[in-house]
């Protein structure tokens, strides 16, 4: 019926009204520091905080207003200097970026002509660019996936810190179990109808997931603690040949942060030094310390299905849900997303949040490597680019799941995938470790 349908879209635009301004307001406050902070380069690792910025307002014009309203380019001049292919990270301090000022007035620019844009689209027209409001929601996590960035920016800049947020609340209840057992059998991975979902979540399919037990929760600090003291990143029988030569090469002793003050391990969390604390998910890990430690414990990372499977499948009806604790959208009860608090919460914390396998914190606090490569699913399509996926599927990235106290909710679902090297650690990822079930 015609009017249902109109009431659809103007909920739709209604949300993606809601979900841009939160946006833009994380953005703003990530980038209100002067304008050396916001031109220097905190890390070769990273931009600096001003590309980003323009960067945000550089894809929203060429998605919104040239490929969804048919605008001509504002500043076509610019378009290469935003292209984040076109220049590594590293070089991006030298370019001849628009200043703080103008990247600013750039950024809102687009924003005042995309929100007369999103009055007058049509989304449940027949433009599948925009069935649904899909560009608007594309754009709305892309800027979102940057204010994570953003972040990681900010945990790597030198000095105090710019930016407070209260601890996580304490919700953590009695003592857990420390694994479940997930049977075997099929379970559907991915998604058709995630209006949102992103190329590289789709499509929907069946696999076969064998019986696995999987912890109940990340790995806390106190835990890799343990494998640390135990002579772990000395023993290269629990490293992968690559992940060892790493280790070598790097001098990894430690998660990226940590320092040793006599018999006490220290972090450096955005500016302030503190004592790791024991009950805190491990952080900054890269992939071949995660793969490491699983080992030490007799154990191993869990593959990309059986995160996925823990996470969504309801055991009583065998469907896939949208989240470990049903299909409605996060709330601060739920999970610790979208830098509502600057760190992770306590393992088992979140208790609402549980699956109904009996597995905590599935999605928040921090991301989670998986054992497996980042490829396409059967059937995948590129979708609305390459770029965005289909360029990095390989054996040289891992898939991280689960999003992490820093990512939205917006753009964090039980279908997400994100994906980066192993050797990463700037990056808010931790882990948790599997092992096979009972075999028949
Ligand atoms: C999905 C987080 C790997 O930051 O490289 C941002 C997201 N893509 N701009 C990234 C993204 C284009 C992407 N990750
Ligand atoms: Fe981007």
């Amino acid at each position: 019926m015609l009017n249902t349908d109109h009431r659809e879209a103007d909920a739709v635009r209604e949300r993606i009204a809601t979900e841009l301004i939160a946006a833009r307001e994380r953005t703003a406050g990530l980038t209100a520091l002067d304008d050396h902070d916001l031109t220097a380069q905190h890390s070769p690792l990273m931009s600096p905080l001003v590309w980003d910025l323009a960067h945000i307002g550089n894809q929203e014009e060429l998605w919104l207003l040239r490929n969804v309203g048919g605008r001509e380019p504002m500043r076509p001049e610019i378009d290469p200097l935003y292209d984040a292919f076109e220049h590594p990270r590293a070089e991006r301090p030298k370019l001849p970026l628009l200043p703080p000022k103008e990247a600013h007035a750039y950024a809102h620019e687009v924003r005042g002509r995309v929100l007369d844009l999103l009055a007058t689209t049509p989304l449940d027209g027949e433009l599948p660019l925009v069935r649904d409001g899909f560009a608007f929601g594309m754009i709305i996590q892309h800027e979102q996936q940057h204010d994570e960035t953003m972040l990681i920016t900010h945990q790597l800049r030198k000095g105090q810190g710019a930016l407070t947020a209260p601890p996580p609340p304490v919700t953590a209840t009695g003592p857990l179990p420390t694994e479940v057992l997930v049977p075997g059998g099929p379970f559907t991975m991915g998604t058709d109808t995630e209006p949102w979902s992103l190329d590289n979540e789709r499509p929907a399919h069946q696999v076969e997931v064998s019986a696995f037990h999987l912890d109940t929760t990340p790995v806390s600090n106190g835990a890799y603690q343990q494998f640390i003291a135990d002579g772990g990143y000395d023993d290269p029988r629990w490293w992968t040949a690559e992940g060892w030569a790493h280790r070598q090469q790097a001098g990894l002793f430690a998660p990226l942060f940590w320092s040793r003050d006599g018999g006490q391990w220290l972090r450096r969390r955005f500016g302030t030094v503190e004592p790791v604390p024991a009950d805190e998910p491990v952080l900054h890990v890269s992939w071949y310390e995660a793969d490491a430690y699983a080992r030490w414990a007799g154990r191993r990372l869990p593959t990309e299905a059986e995160w996925e499977k823990a996470a969504r499948q309801d055991p009583a009806t065998g469907r896939s849900r949208r989240y470990p604790w049903g299909d409605q959208e996060p709330t601060a009860e739920l999970a610790n997303l979208g830098q509502r608090h600057l760190q992770p919460a306590p393992v088992g914390s979140y208790p609402e949040g549980e699956s109904p396998h009996g597995v905590r914190q599935l999605m928040g606090d921090v991301w989670e490597w998986t054992a497996s490569d980042f490829t396409p699913y059967p059937g995948f399509r590129a979708w609305p680019y390459q770029e965005y996926s289909e360029v990095f599927f390989g054996p040289e990235y891992k898939v991280l799941r689960g999003g992490c106290f820093a990512a939205a909710p917006v753009a964090s679902r039980g279908t997400f995938r994100n994906w980066d090297y192993p050797i990463r650690r700037q990056i808010f990822a931790g882990f948790r470790t599997a092992r096979d079930g009972e075999a028949g």
